[in-house]
């Protein structure tokens, strides 16, 4: 890692996922990883504003450092947005400019909005005059033929002029007809070498790659030529791996998987008694035990009985002994 890297509070982050990064997800996350930055799922801005969904803030104080990420494309309603976020506690407010979903391209935002730069400038604007917390984005290396590392270049000065400090860029292109969204996050070849060269020609502005990124040595390979890392898929299928990361990047001790759930025992019971139901959390935990004796009984136990009514804290315990017998 370079000593950029290392000073960044972006230098490690978990990716925007929706329908898994939820709060339980971010809070199991933070047990794992102390500083990661954690990402919320996209929330419209439309949702906030005119459906007046302010729910869809709500996050536990544990959470910290965290971003709110914003799907949207009408500058004022990103402002308001972007407002209720900061008024929230978020530590960042970031913009979606990556995600192709045919729904998302109908509400004219996501990753069809680096085809308009410009309003993805004006945006930006609005965000940064409403809010104090630092305004970033979230974007591909392109998109359908737009896909010159000079496109590339030019939504990036748009943004630096913009005053955006933090770009995230998925390494890949999107094709936004033809693919469907989990195929554009396999199809469209991963071009790392583009990114190192941005951060080459904008040395000022903090970029954060992101897109098959599943190792600790993968990651620091990256910290040596850029500011951060966004992990998505391999931290949530392998949450162990942030506790790695923070071992091996900021020489955290590695807790023990058995020790972190018990971390999580007072969240679980304080959400059981709040009205949650276990399987909303626990479906977070699968992947705890990854490639580790008593994973399979373990991820079968939490998904044959989560569902069940009254399940509680108990099928945690249930869940955990075969791991904690064949530690
Ligand atoms: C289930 C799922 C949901 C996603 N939702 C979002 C989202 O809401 N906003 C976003 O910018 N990207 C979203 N993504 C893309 C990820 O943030 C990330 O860019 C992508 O998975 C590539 O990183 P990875 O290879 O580390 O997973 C999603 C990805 C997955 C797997």
């Amino acid at each position: 890692m370079n000593d950029l890297a290392a000073a960044s509070p972006w230098n490690l982050s978990v990716a925007p996922m929706m329908d898994w990064t939820d709060r339980h997800c971010r809070y199991f996350h933070r047990l794992l990883s102390p500083r990661a930055r954690l990402y919320t799922e996209m929330v419209t801005s439309a949702a906030l504003v005119r459906g007046k969904q302010l729910r869809l803030l709500e996050h536990s104080q544990q959470e910290h450092p965290l971003a709110l990420q914003l799907g949207g494309s009408e500058p004022h309603e990103l402002a308001q947005a972007a407002r209720f976020g900061a008024e929230a506690g978020y530590d960042e407010i970031n913009l979606n400019v990556g995600c192709p979903s045919d729904r998302v391209q109908s509400g004219r935002f996501g990753a069809c909005l680096m085809r308009e730069p410009a309003l993805v400038a004006d945006c930006v604007k609005a965000m940064r005059d409403a809010v104090s917390v630092p305004v970033t984005v979230k974007c591909r290396i392109g998109v359908d033929d737009q896909d010159a590392y000079a496109d590339l270049q030019q939504f990036t000065g748009l943004m630096l002029e913009a005053g955006v400090g933090v770009l995230v860029v998925h390494a890949r292109k999107a094709w936004l007809k033809g693919l469907s969204p989990k195929e554009n996050r396999e199809v469209p070849p991963l071009d790392y070498e583009r990114v190192y060269r941005l951060k080459r020609e904008f040395p000022q502005l903090v970029v954060v790659i992101n897109g098959g990124i599943t190792t600790v040595a993968q990651v620091r390979a990256h910290l040596t030529r850029l500011d951060g890392v966004m992990l998505g898929r391999a931290a949530y299928h392998d949450p162990y791996l942030l506790a790695q990361l923070e071992h091996a990047l900021h020489g955290e001790p590695l807790p023990d998987r058995d020790s972190v759930l018990q971390r999580l025992r007072p969240y679980v019971e304080a959400e059981l008694a709040r009205g949650t139901a276990l399987k909303h959390i626990s479906r977070h935990l699968l992947g705890l035990y990854q490639g580790e004796p008593g994973a399979r009984a373990f991820r079968r136990t939490l998904s044959e009985g989560a569902h069940l009514p009254g399940a509680g804290w108990a099928l945690l315990e249930q869940a955990m002994a075969p791991c904690a017998a064949a530690a």
